[in-house]
């Protein structure tokens, strides 16, 4: 594979709104001892990324900077001491790992002290090449396109992550997942139901309480015409829900503990209605109620809802595909709102 010195990348000097991302020429990185040059194919776009370019993470980054955490790709070039990769195999990068070898069996991973996500910690997707130690890649076996594979591993991982090991949902349960329309939701409702879960949904609009029904939830509330509430309380005969995944956080958190069932968990994931909450803490504790956090994800959270995408049980949410090149265009998108599923930057198309 020839590989030329220099490389498109979408990155920024400095926070700030969506014209703060540039798209321009870098050197082609020259793969360390243990690293793998991966020719990206297609890279996901997280509304993580949105917050890190306009600063609201309140992490500090070294500039120039670039962005993205999703990758899937193949293997370009392999660095001294790397073995059980060819050439051209298709690969996935896991959407964090340690950057020190003798910490990937730290769990949970985000444990590791010099755990890393890219496009956060050190340098991310939105690239034709980047560098990757093989430790953290894994073969793409999935046989889907890359644009769908790279809508994959934050999704998928995180949504397994937060369901089995956080809220360890069952069969059998009622969970409750906010946002359902989301690159977030979207996964997690088909990892619920993989998991034997029943399934209510929250969005704000029709079309995207169809979307939420066409890929499993069994019950979805548009919240701007009904209180979820009154709807879950419902919904369980009063009990309220066993697990509910909160991707919204800002006013919606405290009435999720309202409509969590006694000793049931309201996972804390995401915060794109406002990183602020305020409750009453009686609220939590008089019916022993438990607030957890949710947070990346484990190699094997991967790996299992990858095995559920082998068994036909989960299905990527691509949206819209933009060239590498209108990286800010795929941001306004997600800003606006106005995604179903997951949105997807392609390097190699003008
Ligand atoms: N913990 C983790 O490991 C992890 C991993 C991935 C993402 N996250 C977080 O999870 C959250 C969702 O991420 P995502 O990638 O799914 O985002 P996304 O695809 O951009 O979707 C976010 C959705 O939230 C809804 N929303 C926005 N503002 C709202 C408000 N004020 N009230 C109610 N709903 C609102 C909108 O859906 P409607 O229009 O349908 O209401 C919007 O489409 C983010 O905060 C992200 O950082 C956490």
């Amino acid at each position: 594979m020839k590989i030329p010195k220099k490389t498109k990348a979408a990155f920024i000097r400095g926070f700030g709104d969506f014209d703060v991302i540039k798209y321009e020429d870098i050197d082609t990185p020259t793969p360390k001892p243990g690293h793998i040059l991966v020719k990206v194919l297609a890279a996901g776009v997280n509304r993580l990324d949105h917050y890190i370019r306009e600063g609201s993470l309140g992490v500090e980054l070294s500039f120039p900077h670039i962005l993205g955490t999703d990758a899937s790709g193949e293997v370009a070039k392999l660095g001294e001491e790397v073995t059980g990769f060819e050439i051209g195999e298709r690969v996935i990068i896991l959407p964090g790992y340690p950057q020190k070898l003798n910490e990937t069996d730290i769990r949970p991973t985000i444990a590791a002290p010099s755990f890393a996500l890219p496009g956060l910690h050190i340098s991310g997707t939105y690239t034709q090449y980047m560098q990757v130690p093989s430790y953290a890649l894994i073969k793409d076996t999935t046989g889907l396109n890359p644009e769908e594979v790279a809508t994959l591993p934050v999704a998928l991982a995180t949504a397994v992550h937060a369901l089995r090991q956080i809220g360890k949902v069952k069969k059998g349960d009622k969970v409750l997942i906010h946002s359902g329309a989301s690159g977030s939701g979207s996964m997690q409702i088909q990892v619920a139901r993989a998991i034997g879960a029943e399934v209510a949904t929250t969005i704000r609009s029709d079309a995207k309480g169809e979307f939420a029904k066409k890929i499993g939830a069994n019950l979805v509330i548009n919240t701007s015409k009904e209180d979820f509430v009154e709807v879950i309380k419902k919904w369980t005969k009063d009990q309220g829900a066993d697990v509910i995944i909160d991707n919204l956080a800002g006013d919606v958190l405290p009435k999720s503990i309202e409509a969590t069932r006694p000793m049931g968990k309201i996972v804390a994931f995401g915060f794109a209605a406002g990183p602020e909450v305020s409750f009453d803490i009686r609220s939590l504790f008089f019916a022993q109620k438990r607030l957890c956090g949710s947070m990346a994800s484990d190699p094997e959270d991967l790996q299992f809802g990858l095995e559920l995408l082998r068994q036909g049980k989960i299905k990527p949410v691509v949206d819209q595909v933009f060239p590498l090149s209108q990286a800010k265009d795929a941001h306004r998108l997600i800003a606006s709102n106005k995604v179903t599923g997951n949105v997807v930057l392609l390097p190699w198309k003008s």
